[in-house]
């Protein structure tokens, strides 16, 4: 691919290209809807993600173009205009990122190209958006020799979903598209963002992710109508119990505590953030040990908490994960991800992978109508320089 990149960025742009990056995708292996909620999530970097190649302009022009979005054809703005625009499509992300870097760094005084092209499915619940975010970020930290660290790289990606693109977002997927390592998922505490690496083999066992090939629509505002959920079930807690987030409560103390949240519904969805939060250090105790079967079995609890509590799956998520569980030599299944559409992973017999894709896709086919898609892919490092 990248060979191809370099001949269409000059062919593009008219000079060679200066930098390159690489930013992955993510999935989270557990910990879902936890991020805002100042509990733990356990992501994985994967090698499907999104390729960079970038160059200086001389004047205060900005240039991008996405070899997935080739109707959109290159999408331009002076650094004097650097708004939210709904014509920009996707170019929007790097965008937000251009403006808040260039709030920061007044270095940032001429214009550059972009050209990007990402294997990460659109609208799959793998964070292509965030791998744009990251990517972005890196290749002007490269042009203008910014004194940029990862971590700030991370909060400012967080900053544009949030106030540029209108998601309230929390940080699991800047952090671990920013911090990934190979071959390792990593443990991040939201609260305090302390972080864990912990290689990520099980055994005769592999990740599958399943695509429910279903576009995502409406996720924004159902996304952030939880997180107010969440903020509502808080402050009530908060009339008897002295605590800054869901995620410092255990179980127990929410069982006793629980009478305080009025409605039931966002009783249910406390309930989903504490409970997922302790499966998560569960899941993380069950790795360390290579206790593969426990590990399974959290998944499979994670996703019917989000099914039932927290009700971010639907029908396709369901019947993916649900399909995935009842298959043989699969240890566990769940979505992954913010929910509603997108993606599921199922950690699946290395010898049964076959035999899973050939039975979630006839389940799936009967149900929904058209046929998901199946990925196995290695666990990256984080945003990097080609
Ligand atoms: C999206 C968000 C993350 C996180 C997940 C759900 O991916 O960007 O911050 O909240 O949903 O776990």
């Amino acid at each position: 691919m990248l060979q191809g990149m370099y001949e269409k960025f000059e062919s593009l742009f008219d000079v060679k290209a200066e930098v390159g990056a690489f930013a992955p995708g993510r999935i989270n292996l557990i910990g879902e809807h936890t991020d805002y909620n100042g509990g733990y999530v356990f992501p994985a970097a994967i090698e499907l993600g999104t390729y960079g190649l970038a160059s200086q302009r001389t004047d205060r022009t900005i240039c991008l173009y996405s070899n997935n979005f080739e109707d959109i054809g290159i999408v331009s703005f002076t650094l004097d205009e650097l708004v939210y625009n709904d014509q920009h499509d996707w170019a929007n992300y790097p965008k937000g990122v251009v403006k808040y870097l260039n709030e920061q760094f007044d270095n940032i005084d001429h214009g550059f190209n972009i050209l990007i092209e990402g294997n990460i499915p659109n609208g799959a619940s793998l964070s292509s958006s965030a791998s744009i975010e990251l990517l972005t970020g890196w290749l002007i930290k490269r042009l203008f020799n910014l004194e940029l660290e990862r971590l700030q790289l991370i909060k400012l990606g967080q900053v544009v979903e949030n106030k540029f693109m209108g998601v309230n977002s929390g940080i699991m997927d800047q952090f671990i598209i920013g911090m990934g390592k190979a071959e390792h998922a990593l443990l991040l505490d939201t609260a305090t963002l302390d972080f864990e690496y912990v290689p990520a083999k099980f055994g005769d066992y592999v990740i599958s992710i399943m695509n429910t090939n279903k576009r995502r629509s409406l996720t924004e505002s159902k996304y952030n109508e939880r997180r107010s959920e969440c903020e509502m079930a808080l402050s009530q807690l908060q009339q008897k119990l002295e605590v800054d987030s869901l995620g410092e409560l255990s179980l127990t103390e929410f069982d006793t505590y629980k009478s305080l949240i009025s409605d039931d519904v966002i009783r249910r969805r406390a309930k989903h953030a504490i409970s997922e939060n302790e499966r998560t250090k569960l899941a993380h105790k069950a790795l360390t040990e290579n206790d593969f079967e426990q590990f399974g079995e959290l998944l499979n609890a994670s996703h019917k908490s989000l099914k039932d509590d927290y009700e971010v799956t639907g029908i396709e998520l369901d019947t993916l994960a649900e399909t995935a569980q009842q298959v043989d030599g699969v240890l566990g299944a769940r979505m992954t991800g913010a929910g509603f559409a997108g993606c599921a992973i199922a950690l699946v017999d290395k010898q049964r992978i076959q035999r899973l894709e050939d039975e979630v896709s006839k389940a799936y086919i009967e149900k929904i109508g058209y046929a998901p898609s199946f990925y196995h892919v290695g666990i990256s490092d984080g945003v990097k320089s080609l």
